[in-house]
């Protein structure tokens, strides 16, 4: 039985195929395992038990009807109780908050839709982030200023918070001891040189914004590294099958970095789904993870034409890292595996969908 198949992506990129009802049905490391004949493949999947959780989610905040993003976050809440799973990070996509933020950072919509929504008791760690279009909205004041004061004063009614954006753009390393990422999350909201409705061209980073988000990026990449991988997040897809399709200024000027610097992944939302894309000969994987809350929107492109991965389709993602291999796997509004790879250090990928 052929389980590992070369696909025209390239050497280093497999997918695994075959049974895809079962796996679909039991995704777990032994149930791999057992599928695995290769030794190469068999490594891979071994579960690490010092190995560091991490679950995110892009465009949850919406403001019209909350039973999507109250069934995400349900699968969420039993996902890590089921599993045993302790996330020590939540990342925030952007589309953070749609409509209206009446007070801004004391808004009661942080306690109902962020603190209660994804509690403390399951994810007692940091929830890192980024502005999405949404976010920059003046919706009655702007809310990327409510995002970083409600960062600044910390706490809430019944304790601290978790919510962490300490600016527009920032680095951190995960986990915060022994860290095995370093992330750099970034603000991809740029002024457009043409096109764009005239929301996007007013709600944006100002140009000299941009320029100096830009200069930041590329020292923060010189630097040598000291951890095994290096991750990218901003709420816009450099790439993406969705709606909203590949950005320009993010292909001219971020996607020439990841390739000179090898950054291991991009992360992503602003398309209301969940994708996965490779492309033959770079070094970066593109994960969009769209599917938090909002209403969901078409894609543009099949995944069979570029993918991996494409579904319209509400759900969460969950990263695994250890020294040598980080696993990403899609979950539906049921904790249900819609797609998952493995990334290794070398820059193998194995996809498992
Ligand atoms: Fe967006």
């Amino acid at each position: 039985m052929c389980l590992e198949m070369m696909t025209p992506l390239g050497p280093d990129f497999h997918i695994v195929t075959g049974r895809r009802r079962f796996l679909r049905q039991t995704f777990a490391y032994s149930a791999l395992l057992a599928l695995g004949s290769k030794t190469s493949l068999s490594s891979l999947l071994i579960a690490d038990p010092t190995a560091a959780e991490l679950l995110m989610i892009g465009d949850w905040g919406y403001d019209d009807n909350h039973a999507a993003q109250s069934a995400v976050a349900a699968a969420m809440r039993r996902y890590a109780h089921s599993r045993g799973i302790n996330p020590q990070a939540l990342l925030m996509l952007g589309d953070n908050w749609y409509g209206e933020l009446a007070g801004g950072a004391h808004s009661s919509r942080w306690q109902r839709q962020f603190e209660e929504m994804y509690p403390p008791d399951v994810f007692a760690c940091p929830a890192y982030a980024i502005a999405g279009n949404h976010d920059y909205e003046r919706w009655p004041e702007s809310k990327v200023s409510a995002e970083l004061e409600y960062t600044r004063i910390g706490k809430t009614a019944t304790g601290p918070t978790r919510w962490t954006m300490p600016s527009l753009w920032y680095r951190f390393e995960f986990p915060a001891t022994k860290p095995l990422i370093t992330f750099i999350a970034l603000d991809s909201n740029m002024p457009l040189v043409d096109g764009g409705s005239g929301r996007e061209r007013e709600f944006t980073l100002t140009p000299q914004q941009q320029a100096e988000q830009l200069s930041w990026l590329k020292r923060e990449l010189e630097r040598p590294r000291t951890t095994p991988f290096l991750v990218v997040m901003g709420h816009h897809p450099v790439y993406s099958n969705g709606v909203h399709g590949d950005h320009p200024i993010l292909m001219r000027d971020w996607n020439p970095l990841f390739q000179k610097h090898k950054v291991d992944m991009y992360l992503a939302g602003h398309d209301h789904d969940m994708q996965h894309l490779e492309f033959e000969g770079h070094p970066t994987s593109f994960v969009i993870s769209g599917g938090g809350g909002a209403l969901l929107t078409n894609p543009k492109i099949d995944p069979a034409q570029r993918g991996p991965y494409g579904q319209k389709i509400y759900g969460f993602s969950h990263l695994t890292v250890s020294s040598t291999q980080m696993t990403l796997r899609h979950l539906d509004s049921n904790g249900g595996k819609l797609h998952a790879f493995v990334r290794t250090s070398r820059g193998k990928v194995v996809v498992f969908s």
